[in-house]
């Protein structure tokens, strides 16, 4: 890495992009060590990429539907991200699963934010399931990606508290507010880690 110090970044979205949002604004403090190299989209013309192209940001649209397969699909990616040559993957709102293939070419430099407190909620609709649960609290977690969907180390987690009256989209709201205190936090550890 890092002629500057810096961990390289690339940020991996589908969507709004608000966690991308936190890390841009994590990474404009000059005392932050890490920089976004590029951003990606699966879809195009998605908020996100206009959130990046607003601090300069690179960013390539790369349309899954366009391939015929996910391998082709992650071959394209890797393709992009080669070029910014980045020491850390950032899924945020990246909402394609990826395969094997794709993870062994990046092993061990992959993260993703999930709105569960992992290894409980693993996957998809873990709001409305923590709330028919009557769960106590839930949370989010930053962790690195590995074959096992939701099941890599967990870096940092922030919890929050169940609230009566609550609904899934209450609920995520909460936990979004401190996905975006995580996500800047698990770079910055781990960037203090290869710095050693
Ligand atoms: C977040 O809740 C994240 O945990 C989940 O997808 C949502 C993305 O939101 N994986 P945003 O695009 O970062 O605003």
């Amino acid at each position: 890495m890092r002629l500057s110090g810096k961990l390289s970044l690339a940020v991996l979205i589908s969507g709004r992009g608000s966690n991308l949002q936190a890390l841009i604004d994590a990474c404009e403090d000059p005392g932050f060590p890490a920089a976004i190299k590029i951003v990606v989209s699966n879809r195009p013309a998605v908020y996100g990429l206009e959130r990046a192209q607003n601090h300069n940001i690179p960013v390539q649209a790369i349309d899954h539907k366009q391939y015929s397969s996910r391998e082709t699909f992650e071959d394209a990616l890797s393709d992009a991200l080669e070029r910014h040559a980045p020491d850390l993957i950032c899924l945020a709102g990246f909402m394609r699963v990826l395969t094997p293939h794709f993870i062994r070419r990046w092993e061990g430099k992959i993260i993703n934010i999930h709105p569960s407190l992992l290894p409980a909620y693993k996957g998809v609709d873990t709001h409305a399931r923590v709330l028919a649960d009557g769960g106590a609290e839930s949370g989010c977690s930053v962790h690195y990606v590995t074959a096992e969907l939701d099941s890599g180390p967990v870096i940092v987690q922030r919890r929050v508290p169940v609230l009566p009256g609550d609904t899934p989209d209450i609920l995520a709201a909460r936990i979004l507010e401190q996905e975006h205190i995580a996500y800047p936090e698990a770079v910055r550890r781990i960037a203090e880690t290869m710095n050693g």
